[in-house]
């Protein structure tokens, strides 16, 4: 970019592969689509990728959905290639998948914490391998976003394999924007505080919600739409000389 434009933080004409259509994805999907983008939106839960896509639909935002797993590298593929098809192209990658188990260490077995690594940060590794090919393939500028957590930067109990997989998606980050920066691919992540979502509604409830509230500098619990607009920049021309970076946002959470 030689010289600044505000529509450089816009998403107009981009085509935008989001992975994950829960509370975090569906409201970034959305907020990608009003600033411009067409939108691939995939899920394991077909019908909620789908719910989501029309209502992007009815305020005429292109928009399609597609049933993926993302610990199965051919179909994040096929969803890549079905947004090439419907869009003409891809420009943008955004893994808005995750899962949680809680519970004390001491009885944590090894399936609980190979499914939390193996989504979290196996599903993460191979959703950017994809989108990277495809961009590559493309000869095109590409954009990578993960979602990581303020627990990708301090421990809670009850929590060693999600802290683990948060904190490794940081590493990750720093060491794809290396590898891919010679693509002019940005790899980058934003890390939210805790927000109501199915993957914590549960845990989000008395005593521990008002213990967070207490620990953040701007006193109240984050929304999903805290975390469109960091998201929308790192997706935008704005951001493509940031790489290997994650973003908190936190309300001032890791700086209290
Ligand atoms: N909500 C929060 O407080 C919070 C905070 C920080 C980070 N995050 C991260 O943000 C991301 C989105 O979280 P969310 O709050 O939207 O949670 P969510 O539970 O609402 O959504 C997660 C989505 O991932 C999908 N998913 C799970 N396993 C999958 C698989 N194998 N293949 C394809 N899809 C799969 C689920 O179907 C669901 O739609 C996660 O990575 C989460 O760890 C969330």
């Amino acid at each position: 970019m030689d010289k600044w434009d505000c529509r450089n933080l816009r998403l107009d004409g981009k085509a935008v592969f989001i992975a994950g259509a829960g509370g975090l994805g569906s409201t970034i999907a959305r907020g990608v689509s009003e600033a411009g983008a067409k939108v691939l939106l995939a899920d394991l839960d077909l019908a909620a990728a789908e719910k989501v896509a029309r209502t992007i639909k009815k305020k005429k935002g292109p928009c399609r959905a597609c049933k993926i797993d993302i610990l199965n590298p051919l179909q994040i593929t096929q969803a890549t290639q079905l947004c090439r098809q419907s869009f003409g192209g891809m420009d943008v990658a955004i893994n808005c998948t995750g899962i949680n188990i809680r519970k004390p260490s001491l009885n944590m077995t090894g399936e609980d914490w190979d499914r939390v690594l193996d989504v979290n940060l196996k599903g993460a590794f191979f959703f950017a391998q994809c989108a990277a090919r495809t961009f590559i393939r493309q000869r095109r500028r590409g954009k990578i976003i993960a979602l990581a957590s303020v627990l990708s930067f301090f421990g809670m109990e009850n929590r060693a394999a999600y802290v683990a997989s948060k904190t490794g998606l940081v590493g990750l980050t720093k060491a794809l924007a290396v590898e891919w920066a010679p693509y002019h691919i940005n790899v980058n992540a934003v890390a939210p505080t805790f927000i109501s979502t199915s993957i914590n509604r549960e845990t989000l409830a008395g005593e521990f919600k008002e213990r967070l509230i207490d620990r953040t500098p701007f006193r109240r619990l984050g929304k999903a739409q805290d975390v469109v607009g960091a998201v929308i920049f790192l997706a935008s021309d704005a951001s493509n000389f940031i790489t290997g970076h994650t973003i908190p946002v936190d309300g001032g959470w890791l700086s209290a």
